[in-house]
């Protein structure tokens, strides 16, 4: 599969978010939207008005990620504001983990479930099958511009390697610290969609850094 890039608007211009989000639509896979709580993670960063006015502009898919407690009672609200892609974290929704990834694919919406780095990979095997795709963090959600934790690889290929075992396929998403140098680490690892902040963002040139992250040359 393609390696996909996500890049997180977390780390953008939020006072000329039209032109990131623009550059975006020529250059990205996604549009990776950081949503934080400031009780899940210890950190608050935006909210719905700022996902409806992403959407004005995005016409790549919008990838929701939600760091929130009760994931739940914002599916309908992803959902209407035109979010392609809606995850949240295992250790947010508990028991409640098959039901949300039902309502999210109900509301015609690819559903991920996320975990932290000190979540075993084998926490999100019971959800093979039933989640569309999986974000696996690879720094601890809530800020960013943090260092890679490279045991993450390791989470990587587990992950890969049952659902090889079971013949199953959903792609894995990879979100924190990455950058050019571990991005074909990744993939080779099987991550299929690599999500960044910083290393896109605060890049001289962001298309450059993308194209980077592909592994190629400017395609935009
Ligand atoms: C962290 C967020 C990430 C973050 C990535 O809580 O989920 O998406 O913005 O930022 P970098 O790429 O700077 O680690
Ligand atoms: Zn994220």
């Amino acid at each position: 599969m393609q390696l996909q890039i996500a890049p997180s608007i977390l780390s953008a211009d939020f006072s000329a978010l039209g032109k990131d989000i623009e550059m975006l639509n020529g250059c990205a896979d996604l549009i990776h939207l950081d949503i934080m709580d400031g009780s899940f993670v210890p950190n608050i960063s935006f909210g719905f008005p700022v996902v409806e006015a992403v959407a004005k502009y995005a016409r790549i898919p919008m990838d929701a990620h939600l760091m929130v407690v009760h994931p739940e009672r914002w599916v309908g609200r992803c959902a209407e504001l035109g979010v392609s892609m809606m995850s949240f974290h295992q250790e947010a929704a508990g028991d409640d983990t098959a039901a949300i990834l039902a309502d999210i694919r109900a509301h015609g919406m690819k559903a991920g479930l996320v975990i932290n780095p000190d979540i075993p990979v084998e926490t999100l095997f019971p959800y093979i099958g039933q989640a569309d795709y999986f974000l696996i963090m690879s720094v601890f959600a809530g800020f960013g511009g943090q260092k890679f934790i490279p045991e993450s690889l390791d989470k990587i290929k587990a992950l890969k390697k049952e659902m090889d075992r079971r013949g199953l396929d959903a792609p894995i998403e990879v979100d924190g610290g990455v950058n050019a140098e571990n991005a074909q680490l990744l993939k080779k690892a099987g991550a299929g969609i690599l999500v960044a902040g910083s290393s896109v963002f605060n890049a001289a040139d962001p298309a450059e850094a993308i194209a980077q992250l592909r592994g190629g040359t400017h395609a935009c």
